[in-house]
């Protein structure tokens, strides 16, 4: 590791020390020869001198054996060769350099550069792994053609896969056989893939606008093709809807798609090649529920949508991913709500987004959405460049308004294809055509943190004048000490009393051009004075969520409940319920904790009551009506995380709801659990929800009569995860007849794990110790490790555990995961983010854990960096 000599602390990187490149690359010819343990990799490399300077080419773990430059060999005294690098220091203005090295595949437990999984070969490049597969100029900005020649054992690896489109096959006689694959478009080092292995395939086509087929193929472990079609279907959607919205059309003659079980991260978009962790492909009604169902639907169109917003154009350097990614996640977002219902989708988005990207901002691993420094690149890929990049895209759109938009994303595409360029370049594209200026709007990509607006009202019945002030403020930071006001666009309505939408006159707002009424507050404090108000209206502001803030506004209890009953829009609909239970948690929060009685205000029993009854909300919409805020919410809103507090004040909400509502609550659950239908399948979910840990009666029995006669399992596992919180014998029942049905099948096998991991019994931190130690679990599988130490270290309750001992067992395995994939331990470090609102003697406790970890000199950048802020 690079190390700064006098501190041993590694060395951070910087925005502001990008140089270009002193190398072009013409073309690449790569050559493969696969063996478990021995693979070696040919790369013949067309190489054109920019500016003066020696050939340094990144490479890690590789064994060279030979370099030429124009044909001839060099002896060893001719490069210098250390553990990241490989450097020519007298080289030609053009040449070709040829390398060959030896890598060990089946040795690699990183899930990253090549390796085996399931006895498939795969590969994983993205950020900085190129490097590990050969000596390259690993930098997104380095973009070029590849060819490359694929040769293995013909029984073992019938299919040889790269990106682009496949030239030619050979069958070498001797048992082996080679493919060889061209890709005529520019791309950059972390794109290349290469799969090899023995799998079962599904086959389909899809005609582009311009009139051309492209050959589709989703790849999977024998014997699961029959779960690849939803897929294949949401793969076929998202080529017709990125040619429908943004015109873009799919550039190869084939596009194929493969599940592999052993992968770190979601997906990956390679081009032509996308590579699929198992759970996001994979799917039927037995084996999968509902949510995974949108789930892969999303990540499908998500990597798909790259192969024009990160592939044809993608980033100058890794402090510019938002580029890429917040532009995807806005296209997936935009893609998922134009399918389903719009609504239902934003309120799921905002749900997740103040769960994790809000919690990120008021944290110690705060940054912006282009950073300007850090540890370790693969650390970049945070809720902040991914969803907080993609609302600033959505805020771009609302100020410029849809038409303009498009023409701003034509623009960029038009410019920019086949470069690497910056977040900058992407604003000026949007901007320009249109004709704004976003020199403030811009610091929504520079400065970090959750801005504030707080909302004062006032109503003048004698001039019929409503006035608004808004006021920002914005958390500063060690790191962000200053900070300027954020152009913050706010969607608004007011209703009338009764709960229409009245005519707005405000000289001060503005209309986008989708005459959608916007506030643009760009500065500390602003009024606005709505005139011609015949009563004192109910305010409806940053509708949609136009802006990703916190509002900070003293509604009353019975305009929130004029909201939830009449707003015309239903994210703020929602959010009024949202807001009135948060409120309600808090302030049950503080009696639980000052040993006050805890009691629920009747007028939020009675707007949920509103809710349980009205037979007008669609049931999806009403299932999130009904759902409580997340503790990660919570968590943000107070100074001390007291596990013991929050886990009371939800009992007590769902207590206060079965008490005044058991048998119309039981009556709704019946009706919704006979209709085949996700919308009522997502609602009974939600009642199940509120009758168990309301400790409605027979609610155990009800639960585990819904899990043995489920026919998906939707319904099988929200049963089981029901059970899982409540110590009985149908949960042991349930969780053992899960597993025996379940255990060899890789996908299914981790929503066991979650369900157990995510339970608030005492008995948590044991099962969850035993199950670690049980196969089929491995630490060798990232999916496994997600699914019980990341799921329970999320789990507040049964993490807080005065011996200390729940923080020194995550430690260790934090520890024990490091040595072998860092980037999956690092994940897991995310557990810790929340360690300085503990109770004192609890935080003391996980700190010196941390400590502990920390003094590993060994420890990889990627824990270190998100482990530091925390002590
Ligand atoms: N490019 C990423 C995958 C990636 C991230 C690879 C980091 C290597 C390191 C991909 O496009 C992506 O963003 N995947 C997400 C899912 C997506 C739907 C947000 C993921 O893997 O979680
Ligand atoms: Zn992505």
């Amino acid at each position: 590791m690079e190390t700064n000599q006098e501190t041993h602390q590694p060395k951070r990187i910087y925005l502001k020390d990008y140089q270009a490149p002193a190398f072009s690359i013409n073309q690449v010819q790569l050559h493969f020869n696969l063996s478990e343990s021995q693979t070696r990799v040919k790369a013949k490399i067309e190489f054109k001198k920019l500016t003066e300077a020696p050939l340094v080419l990144n490479g890690e773990n590789l064994k060279l054996i030979s370099v030429r430059l124009n044909e001839k060999i060099l002896s060893t005294n001719e490069y210098s060769v250390s553990d990241k690098s490989l450097t020519l220091h007298q080289v030609p203005s053009e040449f070709w350099l040829e390398t060959e090295v030896e890598i060990n595949p089946e040795a690699n437990k990183s899930c990253e550069g090549l390796y085996l999984s399931a006895g498939i070969f795969a590969t994983q490049c993205e950020a900085e792994s190129f490097r590990k597969i050969t000596y390259f100029l690993d930098r997104p900005d380095v973009m070029t053609t590849y060819t490359v020649e694929i040769e293995a054992d013909k029984i073992k690896y019938p299919y040889l896969l790269s990106n682009g489109d496949l030239i030619s096959k050979k069958d070498l006689g001797n048992g082996r056989h080679t493919s060889t694959w061209k890709d005529p478009f520019k791309k950059p080092s972390y794109l290349f893939a290469l799969v090899a292995g023995d799998m079962g395939v599904i086959e389909d086509s899809f005609t582009t606008k311009s009139g051309k087929k492209v050959k589709l193929e989703v790849f999977a472990p024998h014997g699961k093709q029959a779960r690849c079609y939803h897929a294949m279907e949401s793969l076929k959607k998202s080529m017709k809807w990125d040619e429908e919205r943004f015109g873009l059309e799919y550039d190869l003659n084939q596009f194929m798609i493969v599940s592999i079980d052993d992968f770190n991260m979601g997906a990956m978009e390679n081009k032509g090649l996308n590579i699929f962790n198992s759970r996001l492909v994979l799917a039927d009604p037995q084996s999968a529920t509902d949510r995974d169902f949108d789930l892969i639907e999303a990540v499908v169109g998500h990597e798909y949508f790259h192969n024009w917003s990160g592939n044809r154009v993608t980033c100058r350097n890794w402090f510019e991913l938002s580029l890429k990614e917040g532009l995807t996640v806005f296209r997936d977002q935009e893609f998922t709500a134009n399918l389903h219902s719009r609504s239902v989708e934003r309120i799921k988005a905002v749900d997740a987004l103040r769960g994790s990207q809000f919690a990120e901002d008021a944290g110690p691993n705060a940054h912006p959405v282009r950073p300007e420094s850090c540890l370790s690149v693969d650390n970049f890929y945070t809720p902040t460049i991914y969803e907080k990049g993609s609302e600033v895209i959505r805020m771009m759109q609302t100020i410029v308004g849809r038409k303009g938009f498009r023409t701003g994303i034509d623009e960029y595409f038009k410019k920019h294809d086949g470069h690497a360029v910056t977040i900058l370049d992407f604003a000026d594209s949007i901007s320009k055509p249109n004709n704004i200026d976003f020199t403030q709007f811009k610091l929504w990509y520079s400065q970090s943190g959750t801005p504030t607006v707080k909302v004062t009202e006032s109503y003048d019945a004698s001039k019929k004048e409503y006035t608004l002030t808004l006021v920002q403020s914005y958390p500063l930071t060690e790191k962000q000490p200053h900070k300027n006001p954020f152009h913050i666009p706010l969607l608004i309505g007011l209703l009338d009393s009764k709960g229409k939408d009245i005519k707005l006159n405000c000289k001060d707002l503005a209309f986008n051009s989708d005459q959608m009424p916007i506030l643009h507050l760009k500065t500390n404090q602003q009024t606005f004075v709505f005139t011609e108000v015949a009563e004192k209206p109910v305010l409806s502001i940053n509708r949609q969520f136009s802006a990703p803030i916190k509002l900070e506004w003293n509604a009353s209890q019975a305009e929130l409940l004029h909201l939830i009953k009449f707003d015309s829009d239903e994210f703020n609909r929602r959010e009024a319920a949202y807001k009135m239970i948060l409120e309600e948690l808090k302030r049950l929060v503080q009696a639980a904790r000052s040993g006050k009685p805890m009691q629920v205000r009747d007028t939020l029993v009675e707007a949920l009551g509103f809710v349980i009854s009205d037979k007008s909300i669609d049931p999806n919409f009403k299932a999130l009506m009904l759902q409580l805020p997340d503790e990660e919410v919570l968590a943000q809103e107070e100074d001390v995380l007291d596990a013991e507090a929050f886990h009371k004040a939800y009992s007590e909400i769902y207590a206060s709801l079965v008490k005044k509502y058991q048998s119309q609550l039981f009556d709704l659950y019946q009706k919704h659990l006979v209709i085949d239908n996700s919308a009522d399948r997502a609602l009974t979910s939600s009642l199940l929800t509120i009758l168990v840990q309301g400790q409605a009666e027979n609610a155990t029995t009800l639960a585990y009569k819904q899990y043995t006669s489920a026919k998906n399992m939707t319904d099988k596992l929200a049963a089981l995860r029901e059970l899982c919180q409540t110590e009985s014998l149908e949960t042991q029942q349930a969780l053992e007849s899960f597993f025996n049905e379940w255990k060899s099948d890789a996908v299914v096998f981790n929503k066991w794990l979650q369900v157990q991991a995510n339970s608030r019994s005492q008995k948590t931190f044991a099962n969850v110790k035993r199950l670690s130690q049980t196969a089929p679990f491995s630490f060798d599988t990232p999916n496994n490790i997600y699914s019980l130490l990341s799921v329970f270290g999320d789990n507040y309750l049964a993490m807080s555990d005065s011996s200390g001992e729940t923080y020194k067992w995550m430690c260790d395995q934090i520890l024990r995961i490091d040595t072998k994939n860092p980037q999956v331990a690092a994940r897991v470090c995310g557990c810790f983010n929340f360690v300085k609102k503990l109770p004192t003697n609890l935080k003391e406790k996980a700190q010196n854990e941390i400590r502990r970890v920390l003094a590993s000199t060994s420890l990889s950048r990627n824990a270190r960096e998100l482990l530091e802020g925390n002590v």
